[in-house]
C-alpha cells in the first residue's frame, strides 16, 4: 500500500506573528508541488492568522493544533475544547505528546479520552508515543509504546487507529539532537504496524506512523527511506525554513 508521506512542524512555544507568517510562506513553497503532506502544529492563538494565509494562498499545507482539553466543555478555565478547534476550521491536533505527558503529567487515560473527543469533533489525531532513556535502557520500549497505543485502541478500537495517525518519538530523542539511526526508528516503527496487524490485518498498512526526536535537514532522507516510516513530527528543525523544505523534499 502507497502511504503519502508526511512532513509535520510541531512548532511548541515558538514564534510571532510575523516569523509565523515567513515560515508558513517556505512551508506552504514546499508544499505546493510535493507528492507528501506538509502540516504545521502551532499555538492556539495563532491558528486563525495560520488558517487565514492557507485560505489566500489556496494552499494544501495542513494546520493543527498541538493539544486539547481532556473535557468536551464545561468550567476548565484556561483549556480549549476539540469542538473549539473544529469550530474555527483546524482540521487536525497531536495527542500525547511526551511534553504533555512529562511536564503536565498527562496519563495513557486523558490522551485517550482527547484522542476520542478530536475524532468525535472530525479532528484527525496524531498520537504521540515514546519511551524515556531509562525505559530503553531496562529493554521496556516495546511495552511502554505498544501499552500508549492500547490505551487509546481500548477506547476506540483498533479499526479506527488506524485510520489516524500516530507518531512514534523517543523521549531521549526529542530536542537533544541524538536521533534514533534508521534501524533503532524502523525496529520500533515495525512492531508497531506488526502490532496492529495481528488486531486488524491488513488494514495496519494503511496506518501512517511518524517518526519524530531530532530529525533534521541531514538525517530524514535516510528516516524517511526505511520501511515503515512515514514522515516526520520536527519540533526544532521545522522552526528554520531552509532545512524544513529540505525535510519537506525528503517526504515528497
Ligand atoms: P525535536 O522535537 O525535533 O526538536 O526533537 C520533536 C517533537 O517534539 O515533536
Amino acid at each position: 500500500m502507497n502511504r503519502v508521506k508526511i512532513a509535520a512542524g510541531n512548532w511548541k512555544m515558538f514564534g510571532n506573528s510575523v516569523q509565523n507568517a515567513e515560515l508558513f510562506n517556505a512551508f506552504h513553497a514546499a508544499a505546493a508541488d510535493l507528492g507528501g503532506e506538509v502540516m504545521i502544529f502551532a499555538p492556539f492563538v495563532y491558528i486563525p492568522e495560520l488558517l487565514a494565509l492557507k485560505k489566500q494562498n489556496n494552499s494544501k499545507v495542513v494546520i493543527g493544533a498541538q493539544n486539547i482539553c481532556d473535557q468536551a466543555q464545561g468550567a476548565y478555565t484556561g483549556e480549549i475544547s476539540a469542538a473549539m478547534l473544529a469550530d474555527i476550521g483546524c482540521s487536525h491536533v497531536l495527542v500525547g505528546h511526551s511534553e504533555r505527558r512529562s511536564i503536565y503529567q498527562e496519563t495513557n487515560e486523558a490522551t485517550a479520552e482527547k484522542y476520542e473527543l478530536a475524532l468525535n469533533n472530525g479532528l484527525m489525531p496524531i498520537l504521540c508515543v515514546g519511551e524515556t532513556l531509562e525505559q530503553r535502557e531496562a529493554e521496556q520500549t516495546m511495552a511502554v509504546v505498544l501499552s500508549q497505543i492500547d490505551a487509546v485502541a481500548e477506547k476506540v478500537g483498533f479499526e479506527t487507529l488506524c485510520d489516524t495517525i500516530i507518531a512514534y518519538e523517543p523521549v531521549w530523542a526529542i530536542g537533544t539532537g541524538k536521533t534514533a539511526s534508521p534501524d533503532q526508528a524502523q525496529e520500533v516503527h515495525a512492531a508497531i504496524r506488526a502490532h496492529l496487524r495481528a488486531q486488524v490485518g491488513e488494514n495496519a498498512k494503511k496506518t501512517r506512523i511518524l517518526y519524530g526526536g531530532s530529525v533534521n535537514a541531514s538525517n530524514a532522507d535516510e528516516l524517511f527511506a526505511m520501511t515503515d516510516i512515514d514522515g516526520g513530527l520536527v519540533g526544532g528543525a521545522s522552526l528554520k525554513a531552509d532545512g524544513f523544505t529540505v525535510i519537506c523534499n525528503a517526504a515528497g
